[in-house]
């Protein structure tokens, strides 16, 4: 059983050898936050108590197993929000106990990771993995089950950040990402607009190119709106121009790192692996073979928590009650 809470999805799942899914549930709170254009971490706590026990109960019922059924409980420990993550950690310790069922606390990021367990192709390491999330842009050589080398992260706004405050500055609503993409759809990337290279480091800058995006913005040289000139890009070529941009850097950057560490596959895995033009791009542009979750295994789940703790416990990793949420925990 996966429980994952760190952010603003309740889910929990049941996984079967750490590949097959059973069940995954998913309770998203975005319709809630996206009236505050964000999320409140105090009312994403209070969501989490309300959803929690529905979900774990939905998860059991679509898998079709009651609790002797069940090996163990992986559980989302971090990093996140902390009141949230400890709804999670603190329902998990609850079912062990009752349950007297081992329990293992799963860093969200290499739960990410472990969604590309669950496309049903074998993975042969050295592996590249491109993380991409609302928190985090990080590339890591990953070289055997849990040995995790950080390669690269964001040194200021993760991409997922980045195309929410895009969407933010285009009036196009949250969450940012999805509102971005369907927005590039309709439009043309006409806009230059900046890419940080990092030449000589695997790390990414995005905050350069919501900043170029905000001057264009408020130095009126996008029409927002009907009444401006016929001439200027309007919002869905802002949107596409943007989309671009990042994904330029995110590809180019992951498939160079790929190369110059000989792996034998790049996973692209968190929420903005979701972008199909991001999707597409980084299969069309590696010579390696390129792995991507279904949709619904990139963004937050507990499926991929679930499989990454079979892992764990494959590798003897069980935790005791002592077990504590990290919100900045890190991968390596
Ligand atoms: O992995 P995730 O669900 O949660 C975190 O761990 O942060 O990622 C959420 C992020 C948000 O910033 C959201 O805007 C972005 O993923 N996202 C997308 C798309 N779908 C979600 N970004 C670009 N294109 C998408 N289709
Ligand atoms: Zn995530």
């Amino acid at each position: 059983m996966g429980i994952e809470t760190s952010c603003d999805e309740t889910a929990a799942a049941v996984v079967e050898d750490g590949v097959s899914i059973l069940s995954n549930q998913i309770a998203s709170q975005v319709e809630i936050h996206a009236r505050y254009g964000g999320i409140v971490p105090e009312v994403a706590s209070r969501q989490h108590i309300l959803a929690i026990i529905p979900i774990l109960k939905q998860a059991m019922a679509e898998a079709k197993v009651t609790w002797s059924d069940l090996d163990g409980i992986a559980v989302t420990i971090g990093p996140g929000l902390a009141g949230s993550l400890l709804v999670g950690a603190n329902v998990a310790k609850a079912i062990s106990i009752a349950h007297r069922l081992p329990v293992t606390g799963v860093n969200h990021l290499e739960g990410h990771i472990y969604a590309s367990w669950l496309v049903g192709r074998s993975i042969d390491f050295p592996v590249v993995c491109l993380i991409v999330s609302g928190g985090h842009s990080d590339l890591v050589l990953m070289r055997g089950h849990g040995d995790y080398v950080v390669l690269g992260r964001t040194r200021d706004d993760a991409s997922g950040e980045a195309f929410d405050k895009a969407a933010r500055i285009l009036g196009l609503g949250y969450p940012g990402g999805p509102a971005i993409e369907q927005a590039a759809r309709k439009g043309t990337a006409s806009i230059k607009l900046p890419r940080a290279w990092l030449k000589g480091t695997n790390d990414f800058s995005f905050s350069g190119v919501k900043t170029a995006l905000l001057r264009l913005v408020e130095g009126d040289k996008v029409a927002l709106s009907a009444s401006q000139s016929g001439e200027l890009p309007t919002r869905v070529d802002a949107a596409a121009s943007f989309q671009e941009a990042v994904i330029d850097v995110l590809v180019t950057k992951t498939v160079a790192v790929a190369k110059e560490c000989r792996v034998k596959q790049i996973l692209l895995v968190g929420g903005v692996a979701s972008n199909k033009l991001l999707r597409k791009r980084l299969v069309e542009n590696s010579p390696i073979p390129v792995l991507v979750p279904e949709l619904v295994l990139c963004t937050d789940n507990a499926a991929m928590i679930a499989a990454c703790g079979y892992y764990h416990f494959q590798a003897g990793k069980v935790d005791g009650m002592d077990l504590d949420v990290v919100p900045g925990l890190k991968l390596a």
